[in-house]
């Protein structure tokens, strides 16, 4: 039996008071459309027809080439109004998923367990809710079946107080689907065709429904306003807290750590409060992450630290290295081993080699650095010259004065030694002093103006 999965996105979303389209609204750094259809894409289905709608364009062009079919639902007449339209590209055999692009945390082993109930019947997914205003309330027969689905719009003071709601989800063999949507009629509260109705159509004709309940209500949680956004932001980023200290991971807050992406730890790995890691991060054995850094798409290798406030982007940290506090890693920053890069060092697309050291204040561009090398304070890379970016190459054992200003392109061979305060704009020979700066001078019997 081949399986299909339909996703609802055609809603414009009013609560959250955006132009952004709400399938587009991001949780833990990718849009809510995106982990709807990472867990669909988990159960391998044969297709998965996305119905959209209010700002479609920009729906479908935030996930092309994702293999998706797009369907347009150009009023929004109701969830059973939408399935229809997706069914007509739906193979008739097949057993369908219905999804929401709104609920973004639901797991694929969920999905699974409603497929597998479903067996060429229907099965709806229901959670307990804390508190079930607004949802559809599942209403029961007395022996327990399932018999139909009441809108809250629509239900009656005693069917509001079931706490049984329904998420949204259900599955069933696509012919069935499309015979009980052609049955429904839009003569309720909202004035819409309701795909919930199609529970009792289901009965009526002694189709067996099963209801198949989340044990979990984050992870059935739809979104509809930018508090359940955030209530649901904060329900992943914990569960995920909990997963790191359960590997090993010492956290000083398990409340105050964001995780955009993934993030891979070695052992004995700590963190601090206020840190956001942004796609694939990588820490090693013994990584030390102070308080308020941000890491995206970086490696560090065992036993470095970084200090406070640093931000790291697309970066390589070698072992035993000291990044920060307030340190600037910006692409293409690859460090070796036992770096040391303090407080207002900023680093781009360069390399420095084992043990060498910039501690303050420095901007280091587009820079082939060797070993050991010692970059004093204000030195800078001139990297830039209005129109073309140039290469500055220091080798090995060099020591850079303070406040030096290197012209690239340049080149200082193994050892040189420049005096602080020069402008280097010529190479410079290997283990001399190089000085270029006025000379001091003092003027003699100098006296200070007077007021005429
Ligand atoms: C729906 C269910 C309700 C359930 C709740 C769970 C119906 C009639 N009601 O109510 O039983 O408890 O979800 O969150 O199904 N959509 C479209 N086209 C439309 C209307 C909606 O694509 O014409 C999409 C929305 O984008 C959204 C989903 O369907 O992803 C649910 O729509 P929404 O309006 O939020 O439904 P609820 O009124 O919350
Ligand atoms: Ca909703």
């Amino acid at each position: 039996m081949s399986l299909e999965v339909i996703v609802l996105a055609a809603g414009q979303g009013k609560r959250m008071h955006s132009t952004l389209p709400k399938v587009l609204h991001r949780l833990a750094g990718r849009p809510l459309l995106a982990h709807v259809l990472a867990a669909a894409q988990a159960l391998a289905p044969r297709r998965i027809v996305v119905v959209h709608g209010h700002r479609g364009s920009e729906v479908r062009a935030a996930f092309a080439g994702a293999g998706i079919d797009w369907v347009e639902q150009a009023e929004q007449l109701g969830t059973g109004h939408a399935v229809m339209q997706a069914l007509p590209h739906i193979d008739a055999g097949a057993e369908v998923i219905v999804l929401y692009g709104d609920v973004p945390l639901v797991h694929a082993d969920t999905l699974r367990r409603l497929a597998d109930a479903a067996r060429g019947g229907l099965a709806i997914l229901t959670a307990e809710a804390p508190d079930p205003a607004g949802y559809g309330r599942i209403v029961r027969s007395p022996g327990g079946r399932v018999e139909r689905i009441v809108e809250h719009k629509d239900a009656t003071d005693a069917e509001r107080a079931i706490r049984e709601v329904n998420v949204g989800f259900l599955a069933a063999r696509a012919s069935k689907l499309r015979a009980w949507l052609a049955k429904l009629e839009n003569r309720n509260a909202q004035q819409e065709y309701y795909l919930t109705d199609v529970v009792a159509l289901a009965v009526a004709d002694g189709t067996v429904v099963s209801a198949v309940k989340a044990a979990d209500w984050y992870e059935v949680s739809g979104v509809n306003s930018r508090h359940d956004l955030a209530l649901l932001e904060r329900a992943y980023q914990n569960a995920g807290a909990k997963r790191l200290l359960e590997a090993g991971v010492a956290l000083a807050d398990l409340w105050r750590i964001d995780v955009r992406g993934h993030l891979e730890c070695g052992r004995d790995v700590s963190i601090d409060v206020n840190c956001v890691f942004e796609g694939e991060v990588r820490l090693g054995d013994g990584v030390r992450i102070g308080p308020n850094c941000v890491l995206r798409d970086v490696a560090v290798a065992a036993g470095s630290e970084i200090h406070a406030f640093s931000l790291l982007e697309n970066a390589e940290v070698g072992a035993r290295c000291r990044i920060g506090p307030y340190a600037r890693l910006r692409p293409g920053a690859s460090l070796a081993e036992e770096v040391h890069i303090g407080n207002f060092v900023e680093v781009k697309a360069s390399r420095l080699g084992a043990g060498s050291k910039a501690n303050h204040l420095a901007y280091i561009g587009d820079a082939e650095i060797g070993s050991r090398v010692n970059i004093g304070a204000g030195t800078i890379t001139c990297n830039y010259d209005g129109a073309n970016k140039h290469r500055t190459v220091i080798e090995d054992d060099c020591f850079i004065g303070s406040d030096a200003t290197l012209v690239a392109p340049v080149r200082l061979a193994k050892g040189s030694y420049i005096g602080a305060g020069s402008t280097i704009s010529k190479d410079t020979p290997a283990g001399e002093l190089t000085v270029a700066r006025a000379r001091q001078t003092t003027v003699p019997r100098w006296k200070p103006p007077k007021k005429v």
